[in-house]
């Protein structure tokens, strides 16, 4: 995927993180994930039960593989509220969001706000868990 194209992605998952419920943390995340079918987007969702809260990434690809998309080729994250001096670890996918990136965007380039390039999924989570 080149430059212009991630970028574009990532505008999708900034608008969408606007759209955060995130009134306990405070932490507006924003997802976008392109497949066969377009662009899906996600943004996290909380509640007032903490452990039910929602990752965008998990909300994007929920949305992507409930319209049948199945080929997820690239994922944007953004998190608006990040503390810059976290650096990357302020802004990276979640354990449990890894092993769902393992499990449906496989080959995915995974591109992070603010990074100059892509991870791939297996740098993300190395010895990833499968059942198959
Ligand atoms: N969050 C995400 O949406 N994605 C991640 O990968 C990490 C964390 C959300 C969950 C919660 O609403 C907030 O960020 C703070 O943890």
């Amino acid at each position: 995927m080149s430059s212009p194209d991630a970028e574009s992605l990532l505008v999708a998952a900034r608008a969408t993180a606007r759209h955060a419920h995130a009134p306990y943390s405070r932490f507006r995340v924003g997802a976008a994930v392109l497949t066969e079918q377009g662009v899906f987007t996600g943004c996290n969702v909380e509640n007032a039960s903490y452990g039910l809260c929602l990752c965008a990434e998990r909300v994007a690809l929920a949305s992507a593989i409930a319209a049948g998309a199945r080929r997820i080729a690239a994922v944007a994250v953004t998190c608006l509220d990040a503390r810059a001096d976290l650096g990357l670890a302020g802004r990276t996918p979640c354990g449990a969001c890894r092993q769902w990136l393992l499990e449906l965007a496989p080959a995915a380039e995974v591109w992070i706000d603010g990074e100059p390039r892509p991870f791939a999924v297996a740098e993300l989570l190395p010895h990833g868990f499968q059942l198959a």
